[in-house]
């Protein structure tokens, strides 16, 4: 099944930290990590987190083939990560499923490497650079309750706040 993306403004809990998952290897969490994957595919995303659907765990998942036909698909699902290594900079527009319409160029370390627990609660370390290292940020972000938005200028991020209320008012932001 496919859950509804909650928005920004429209949820508090998309601006405050995420819950440590402690169960694993469980059906409900294998079914939830299948649903994430079909919401963020019917989404046209490369990353969905937890908290954008409204369960607040420090779950995520990626792929930066956004599940399409002729691209290998390059999965990377990550339970309570944390970034343990980071280098290098790199600078490219980025959107997020919580706020359509919008995007940005964001700042992000070129090269990240993330500790965490996979499905079945073992700790792994997985590394990416460009699009994979900035998908591990953004969607870590996430988890803390931090959205792309953030990492904007303080000018940009009042404008876009700005239009998405008018977009509130006007019941286009649900
Ligand atoms: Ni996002």
């Amino acid at each position: 099944m496919t859950y509804k993306v909650v928005r920004y403004l429209n949820n508090a809990n998309l601006e405050r930290p995420a819950q440590t998952v402690t169960e694993f290897d469980t059906p409900e969490l294998h079914q939830l990590i299948d649903d994430m994957y079909e919401t963020m595919y019917a989404s046209r995303g490369i990353g969905l987190a937890a908290p954008q659907i409204d369960i607040h765990k420090r779950l995520t998942v990626i792929d930066t083939s956004g599940g399409e036909a002729d691209v290998e698909p390059n999965k990377v699902i990550l339970i309570n990560p944390e970034i343990v290594h980071k280098e290098g900079k790199q600078t490219g527009e980025e959107g997020c499923l919580s706020i359509p319409g919008f995007r940005e160029q964001v700042k992000r370390h070129k090269r990240v490497t993330v500790r965490a627990h996979n499905v079945k609660g073992e700790v792994i370390e997985v590394s990416g650079e460009d699009l994979m290292a900035r998908a591990m940020q953004h969607e870590i972000d996430h988890l803390n309750g931090v959205l792309f938005l953030a990492h904007l200028s303080p000018l940009k991020r009042e404008v876009i706040r700005r239009k998405i209320r008018k977009l509130q008012q006007a019941g286009e932001w649900e």
